[in-house]
């Protein structure tokens, strides 16, 4: 009986390269009486990745995935931080105020919402945005304990409510100044006053 020689796509062995990529070589069949590899289909599957890439997914899988999620939250934190700097705006600054006397304390008090209860003290600040948001680098701030003092001084007018009862309406007394100001910055942006620090230039 002549010797029956190797089909292509029957019984051929794979290639040693092939046949790592697929997972091949483990079974073997006998056909006339020599042996032959057969792919082990069944129990690896076309699907096996190369040990190094498993190695390498295993790795870097949740480095991507912890990269992923700082992209995603990143902007999230920006848009709060924009967000507090709309708020501190509302509250403690004024580019054009009017009277700077008790009526205006009054009266910009109630419009900036600051009434329902009744604040105690606040300060209202004159000049211009940019010169405010420049505290919050080296251009007009420098570093005062956690906050940021101005290099520049502000007109500013801080409202003090009269004392009562802290229900509306609110009757305030107003003190009109020129002074450093203090205040807390995130991201480059000032998010809150504080004015405990404040050392006065006239
Ligand atoms: O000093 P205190 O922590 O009580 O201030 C509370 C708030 O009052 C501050 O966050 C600020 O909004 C306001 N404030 C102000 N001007 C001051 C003092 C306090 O606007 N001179």
């Amino acid at each position: 009986m002549s010797r029956l020689a190797p089909q292509p796509g029957r019984n051929t062995p794979a290639p040693p390269g092939l046949s790592r990529a697929f997972g091949l070589s483990r079974g073997s069949v006998a056909l006339s009486g020599e042996a032959f590899e057969e792919p082990n289909w069944r129990s690896e599957g076309m699907g096996r990745k190369e040990p190094l890439l498993e190695e390498m997914v295993i790795l870097l899988g949740p480095l991507l995935l912890v990269f992923m999620l700082g992209l995603g939250l990143a902007p999230l934190s920006l848009a709060k931080d924009e967000d507090r700097y709309t708020h501190f705006l509302t509250q403690h600054y004024d580019a054009k105020p009017k009277g700077r006397d008790g009526r205006y304390c009054e009266s910009i008090m109630k419009q900036r919402g600051l009434t329902r209860p009744c604040k105690e003290v606040n300060t209202f600040i004159h000049g211009t945005r940019n010169d405010i948001k420049a505290i919050c680098n080296d251009k007009n701030g420098e570093p005062y304990n956690n906050f940021r003092r101005s290099k520049s001084p502000f007109q500013i007018t801080t409202c003090k409510h009269k004392g009562g009862s802290n229900r509306p309406p609110c009757g305030y007394r107003a003190t009109a100044g020129f002074r450093t100001i203090a205040v807390a910055c995130e991201n480059g942006l000032p998010v809150h006053f504080d004015e405990s620090f404040i050392i006065t230039s006239q």
